[in-house]
Order: structure tokens, then sequence, then C-alpha cells
């Protein structure tokens, strides 16, 4: 198996349906991933060996998703010295999300997790291949397709709307 540039981790299982998102855009441009959960709160011993090995291992971005108290990406950001995304989940022990993010969100000074959206596992998956492609410019020409690809997509809605009308 290649060493993976980008472990993306979670909670949960139960949380696969939507960091699925992260790992299907990395697979898409070609990006080395591994797919794990770690639960900060039932396998703390795990998330401490996790976050310590991942350097040596080669990982290079880690994504964290959890829901509820989410303790999990600041807890590996304060152990491991590598750039940490986090997701906050709206799981089903979630109130609203409000918890997941803010749990994330609301790092101290010294311990930075990017934050996404609520759910927003694609995006946190952009973000990691982009921090990469600061080194692989194969992959940043990767990036610039898929940006000039969205504003493809947008004309053609702005096309459609002027030809059909905003009622068709
Ligand atoms: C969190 O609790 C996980 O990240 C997940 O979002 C949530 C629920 O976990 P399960 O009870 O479904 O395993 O720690």
């Amino acid at each position: 198996m290649s060493t993976p540039d980008v472990a993306i981790i979670m909670g949960s299982d139960s949380d696969l349906r939507v960091m699925g998102e992260a790992a299907e855009f990395l697979e898409s441009l070609g990006v080395a991933i591994e797919v794990s959960v770690v639960s900060a709160h039932r396998t703390p011993d795990r998330l401490f060996s996790y976050s310590k090995e991942a350097e040596d291992r080669g990982v290079k971005v880690i994504i964290a998703g959890a829901g509820g108290a989410a303790h999990l990406p600041g807890m590996v950001a304060a152990i491991c010295p590598l750039p940490v995304i986090g997701v906050p989940i709206k799981s089903r022990n979630s109130i609203d999300g409000w918890d997941s993010m803010l749990s994330i969100l609301q790092m101290p000074a010294g311990v930075p997790v990017a934050t996404v959206a609520v759910d927003g596992a694609k995006n946190a998956g952009i973000l990691a291949a982009q921090i990469l492609s600061t080194a692989q410019p194969e992959l940043r020409k990767k990036i610039k397709a898929y940006k000039a690809d969205l504003n493809e997509q947008v004309l053609t809605k702005v096309e459609r709307l002027e030809k059909e009308g905003w009622k068709s």
C-alpha cells in the first residue's frame, strides 16, 4: 500500500456518510489517502498513537471529522505537528451541528484547526489538496482545472436562465 498523503479520520463509522465526500474528491484527483476511525473518547490510546505516528508514516495533512462533543480534530492538532482540517458533523447525538462546530472551531491560541462548514467534508478534501499542491505542480494543475469546471458550470446555468427564463 502506498504511503497516504492525506489521512481522513473520524470519530465513528457513522461519520462515513459525510467524510466519504472528502475521500471521493481526493481520490478523483489521484491523491493517496487512508480512511480510518479514531475516537477521542472511545479509543484514547489510539488517538495518541495515531497522532504521534502520522508524521513518521509520511502523512502530510490530516482531515478529522467528528460530531457532538467533537474533540478529535483539536486533540490530533494538539499532539501532532501536521496541518489538521476539522469537519464538524451533524451526527445523531449532535444539537443541530452547533456543538460539533463550536468544539472544533473554538481552539485556543497556538493549536489551530482549519475548520470547514458543518458536514463540509468535500471542502476539507479540496483544502487538503490545495495544501499538498504547494509542493506538487501536477496537483495544482488539477485544482485549477476543477475550479475552471466550477466556473463553467455556473456560466452554463446563467446561459440557460437567460434563454429559458426563471419560470422554466
Ligand atoms: C462522535 O459521536 C462521532 O464522531 C459521531 O459523529 C458521533 C456518534 O457516534 P456513534 O454513536 O454513531 O458511533 O464521537
